[in-house]
């Protein structure tokens, strides 16, 4: 694709980068939007697919015609399925007249089923049943409905492990990945950062009326060290609190640093003087406060949840080689200690950050940089 039609087709799509991977995203994008075919869209949190899915409704003949997303995991299990195929009168208690689902509203349009991985087995066989056959039965009811509407997808899911463990129904699967369109994460095309940075800090900073003075090239080089485990929802939300936090002033690789964490031990020696007036002895214990004052509170959560692995996996060690464990409240020895693996650090990390902000989801998600809604689908699988 030569390079004005890229910056036309972000532009028209909204989807900016210029690495390789976002090149071949728009191939496939453009190739794929004019079909009536459905598309998995695949990516971690924060890296796209949304935008992805609204530029493959809008490139497509059915672009004056809805939209229409449905969070499948947002949405109770029961309550799932008549919101997608509608319901007939009296079908359920509750259910007291007649209604459309979204299938009959997005007709002639376009679906967006976020969150797929999610959908229980028993909606994943009516939606197969849409798929194959255009045609649906509202809850309750006794005909079938012709729809013309095109199914779109996204998943932040290993959907082959989901089939593996049965909670994916096989066939569904294999009739959505045929077209697949992943996102790579943002720390696998660092390149798109400096494009993207451009975008958003434009964008924002017109947006607000804010005297934007830029990045100093070094912040840039960066930014681009740090992995965004929140990818560009993260990298967004990072430049725009910056522009609010600099106004009037080019954001310098110091800034950078201190919030991003990056090169502490050099940030650490550039704002920590060792005070001239102090024994070296004072000097230092001055010194490693003060670091660790500067660290964020933060660190404490990670520090917990490491010697919580640490102590963890020593005991699974002293088993494996044979020592005798006891644990200290005298549980039984013969218990099996496991090593604690990265969704029990999960869990753990966000059961404490929920308790720190005394249950508030919106600030727990704002502190791990998740969206509200994958904490709520972690809280659901987590049972929290
Ligand atoms: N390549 C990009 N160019 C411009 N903006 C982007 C790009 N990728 C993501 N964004 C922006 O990042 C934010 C997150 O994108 P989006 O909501 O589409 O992600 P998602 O993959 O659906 O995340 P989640 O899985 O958490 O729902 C949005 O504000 C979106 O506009
Ligand atoms: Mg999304």
């Amino acid at each position: 694709m030569s390079g004005t039609s890229l910056e036309s087709l972000q532009k028209k799509i909204g989807f900016y980068g210029n690495s390789p991977e976002v090149e071949d995203l728009m191939h496939t994008i453009t190739m794929v939007a004019p079909t009536d075919l459905s598309v998995l869209i695949i990516g971690e949190s924060g890296t796209g697919k949304e935008l992805v899915a609204t530029a493959i409704h809008n490139l497509s003949k059915r672009k004056d015609k809805p939209l229409i997303t449905v969070n499948c995991g947002a949405i109770p299990e029961g309550i799932l399925e008549s919101e997608l195929f509608g319901h007939e009168k009296g079908s359920f208690t509750g259910a007291i007249g007649q209604k459309k689902g979204y299938f009959e509203v997005a007709d002639k349009g376009t679906i967006f089923l976020d969150e797929i991985g999610e959908m229980a087995l028993n909606t994943q066989v009516k939606l197969l049943r849409v798929l194959e056959t255009a045609e649906f039965m509202r809850v309750g009811g006794t005909t079938t409905h012709k729809v013309d509407v095109r199914v779109v997808a996204a998943t932040n899911k290993d959907l082959e492990k989901a089939v593996e463990t049965g909670e994916f129904r096989r066939d569904l699967y294999f009739r959505l990945k045929a077209i697949t369109v992943r996102i790579p994460p943002l720390r696998k095309r660092k390149q798109d950062i400096p494009i993207l940075v451009k975008k958003f800090s434009h964008d924002y900073a017109l947006k607000n009326d804010i005297d934007f003075k830029g990045f100093a090239p070094e912040a840039i080089d960066l930014m681009m060290e740090y992995n965004w485990p929140g990818n560009v929802r993260e990298l967004r939300n990072f430049v725009e609190t910056a522009i609010i936090l600099n106004k009037g002033e080019i954001i310098r690789p110091e800034y950078i640093r201190n919030t991003l964490n990056i090169h502490r031990e050099e940030s650490i020696s550039e704002n920590l003087p060792v005070p001239l007036n102090k024994t070296p002895d004072q000097a230092e214990r001055e010194l490693i406060y003060r670091t660790l004052i500067s660290l964020k509170l933060d660190m404490g959560e990670i520090k917990r949840s490491l010697s919580a692995l640490l102590e963890n996996n020593i005991a699974f060690q002293k088993r494996q080689y044979g020592e005798v464990y006891t644990s200290p409240e005298g549980q039984s020895p013969e218990k099996e200690v496991q090593p604690m693996t990265l969704s029990d650090m999960e869990r753990k990390l966000i059961k404490e950050t929920l308790q720190r902000f005394g249950g508030s989801r919106r600030k727990t998600a704002r502190a791990l940089q998740i969206s509200e809604r994958t904490l709520y689908r972690k809280i659901n699988e987590y049972g929290l």
